[in-house]
């Protein structure tokens, strides 16, 4: 399916891949939605496999695509709760990844704490692979990106504009995966909510070999003038919500609507949802022309697809 041999690899953030690898994983999702749709629901490379899934906070869109997934690869996916785990009573993350292996092929999970997911694969003899953390959610970008080709006909030199807040999980896969792949990012967020500096170094580095731009600044309307792509997420992330007032009052001047979108022009609107409608973006962007909000969740599905095949020893 792809010259790149990824088996066995962990995918906790997109740093440690590099541009042919992220290329290839896209143009393996795009592979799998075209035999999707030519008929081939089920491509069984993982027959006999079983892949768990591990979340410690809710999840529609990632539960349910890695879910059918695995399923529309011929493997057994299991839903694991942290709260139904011992792990909720104290077991080691250790010693669950340790009992995981022995059972399983490849481990999806969602956790509070990047740290944990660090944790998980020290200790997995598995492939551990992130479906969010708070600093990073890299399946995301993998389908956004994928979404982007497909709308855009190329990512090289193509002008992202992020509206919001700058230490956003998904706009930190946005940077690091933007920056291999050549994709110019200016960020529109509030001075104090700047990208960690772990995901800039990264980027910055990437964006050095690549020629990729990247902005930060305070601004949306001057962020979103020239865009192809204007991007937003939740003003208040899981595990945020201690800080929600304020973020609320402070985020209100970045709120994607129908200004902001006719002065980007011919932009296309993205969100990686849930979105909380009203907030940063409003119903008639989320709904309008500009929206390609489903399929980029529908590309969720097949780019999973293309990591659990290519990752699954
Ligand atoms: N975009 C995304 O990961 O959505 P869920 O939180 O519903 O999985
Ligand atoms: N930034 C959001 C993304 C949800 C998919 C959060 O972490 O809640």
């Amino acid at each position: 399916m792809s010259l790149y041999n990824l088996k066995g690899r962990d995918l906790l953030w997109l740093a440690d891949y590099t541009s042919e690898e992220i290329r290839a994983i896209i143009q393996t999702g795009l592979e799998m939605k075209r035999r999707y749709y030519s008929g081939e629901r089920v491509i069984e490379v993982l027959k006999g496999r079983s892949i768990a899934m591990i979340f410690e906070k809710p999840s529609t869109r990632t539960r349910v695509s890695f879910d059918v997934a695995a399923t529309q690869l011929g493997a057994h996916p299991l839903y694991l709760g942290w709260n139904e785990l011992q792990l909720g009573r104290g077991e080691t993350i250790a010693d669950t990844a340790r009992v995981l292996s022995r059972y399983v092929d490849a481990i999806v999970a969602r956790v509070k704490r990047h740290q944990t997911l660090e944790e998980l694969a020290k200790h997995a003899d598995v492939p551990v692979i992130n479906g969010l953390s708070d600093l990073v959610h890299p399946v995301q970008a993998l389908g956004d990106y994928m979404t982007i080709l497909e709308k855009k006909g190329r990512l090289e030199g193509v002008k992202l504009a992020f509206i919001g807040d700058g230490g956003d999980n998904v706009l930190h896969s946005l940077l690091i995966a933007g920056a291999k792949l050549g994709v110019n990012i200016t960020v529109a967020t509030p001075s104090k909510y700047k990208p960690h500096p772990r995901v800039m170094e990264a980027a910055l580095e990437a964006a050095r070999e690549t020629g990729a731009e990247i902005k930060i600044i305070e601004d949306p309307r001057e962020a979103v003038r020239g865009a192809d792509v204007v991007y937003t997420d939740v003003w208040v992330s899981m595990g945020q919500e201690g800080e929600a007032e304020e973020r609320l009052r402070i985020f209100r001047p970045y709120q994607v609507n129908r200004e902001l979108m006719e002065l980007a022009g011919g932009a296309i609107f993205m969100h990686c949802l849930p979105a909380m409608r009203g907030q940063e973006v409003t119903d008639e962007v989320m709904d309008g022309p500009w929206s390609v909000v489903w399929d980029q969740a529908e590309n969720r599905l097949h780019v999973q697809k293309a990591v659990l095949a290519l990752l699954t020893p």
